[in-house]
C-alpha cells in the first residue's frame, strides 16, 4: 500500500508505516480471514468517510460543536438550548441522585435549557426552576415549574428575590450567565449559600479558559479563574471531576460539590 493512502488512517506512534505493514503481514499470516475483512472495509466508501470524520481530535470536534452545532442545531423540544448535550446528561444524573427542591439557572436565553430542567423535575416529580436572566425578552417556554427572576444575577435585588423564592429549600445552582471571572466569582460567593451538603453548584463554560482566545471557544478572562479562586476561599466545595466522565464537557472543574 502506498504511503498516505487514504484507505487507511495515517501511521502514528513508534514505528509508523513500517510497523503498520508488519502488523498487517502478521495478520495476513495468522488470521487470513480477519485480514480479508479488514481489507474489504478499506474498500467501502461509506466506512472510509466515517473513518476520516472520526479521525478528528477532541479539540477540533469541540470547536466544530461550538461553531456549527451549538448556535444552530441544539434544541430541547424545539427551543434553542446553548448546551453541550453530554453535560445535559450529567445534569440528569445530578438531579436524579441529589433531588434538589429548586434548580437556580443563572442565564436562560431562549429557555431550552430551562425547559429541559423543568422536564427533568417533572420526571422526578418534585421541584421548581428559578430562571435568572438580565433579559428575558427572547425567553420562550411556559411551564408551571418555571419561575423567572429578571435582573443582573449579581445585583442585590435579584439575589434577594431568589432568596425569597428558595425560602431555605436545597438548590442545584447552574451558572450560565455572564462568564467573566469577576462576575462568576461574585455569583459563586452569593449563590453558594443555596447549596446543601452533597449538592452542586455547576459553573458552565470553564472550557473557555482551556481553549485559546480566537479559536471560537477561548476566553482568557473566563470562569475557570473564578472557580480556582472560589475553591481557595470556600473549603466547603470541591471540584467533582467524576462528573466529567464523558471527557468532553464544557464544564471542566466546573462541577462543584458541597462536601462540608
Ligand atoms: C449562554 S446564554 C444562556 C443559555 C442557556 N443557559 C442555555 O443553555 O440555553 C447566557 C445568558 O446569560 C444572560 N446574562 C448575561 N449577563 C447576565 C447577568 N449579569 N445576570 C443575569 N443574566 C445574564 C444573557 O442575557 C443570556 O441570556
Amino acid at each position: 500500500m502506498a504511503k498516505n493512502d487514504p484507505r487507511e488512517p495515517p501511521a502514528s506512534g513508534p514505528g509508523g508505516e513500517t510497523s503498520r505493514i508488519a502488523r498487517n503481514l502478521k495478520l495476513l499470516r495468522e488470521h487470513p480471514r480477519t485480514f480479508l475483512q479488514k481489507v474489504s472495509t478499506w474498500l467501502r466508501p461509506m466506512e472510509r468517510t466515517y473513518r476520516r470524520r472520526w479521525n478528528h481530535g477532541l479539540r477540533k470536534w469541540m470547536i466544530r460543536y461550538q461553531k456549527d452545532l451549538l448556535f444552530k442545531r441544539v434544541r430541547w423540544m424545539g427551543v434553542e438550548a446553548r448546551k453541550m448535550v453530554l453535560d445535559a446528561w450529567v445534569y440528569q444524573d445530578i438531579i436524579y441522585e441529589t433531588r434538589p427542591d429548586v434548580v437556580i439557572e443563572i442565564g436562560n436565553k431562549f429557555g431550552g435549557s430551562t425547559l429541559y430542567l423543568a422536564h427533568l423535575l417533572d420526571i422526578v416529580g418534585n421541584g421548581q426552576v428559578i430562571g435568572v436572566d438580565i433579559d428575558h425578552s427572547v425567553f420562550q417556554p411556559r411551564h408551571p415549574r418555571i419561575q423567572l427572576v429578571t435582573g443582573d444575577s449579581s445585583a442585590h435585588e435579584t439575589l434577594h428575590r431568589v432568596q425569597e423564592i428558595v425560602g431555605g429549600r436545597n438548590a442545584l445552582v447552574i451558572h450560565d450567565g455572564d462568564h467573566n471571572t469577576e462576575h462568576v466569582l461574585a455569583d459563586l460567593r452569593a449563590y453558594s449559600q443555596f447549596v446543601a451538603l452533597g449538592g452542586y453548584f455547576v459553573v458552565e463554560d470553564t472550557v473557555s479558559d482551556v481553549f485559546r482566545a480566537g479559536d471560537g471557544l477561548g476566553n482568557i478572562n473566563g470562569p475557570m479563574h473564578a472557580v480556582r479562586q472560589f475553591l481557595r476561599e470556600d473549603t466547603r466545595f470541591e471540584a467533582d471531576i467524576d462528573r466529567e466522565y464523558f471527557i468532553v464537557t464544557y464544564n471542566p472543574r466546573g462541577y462543584l460539590k458541597r462536601v462540608r
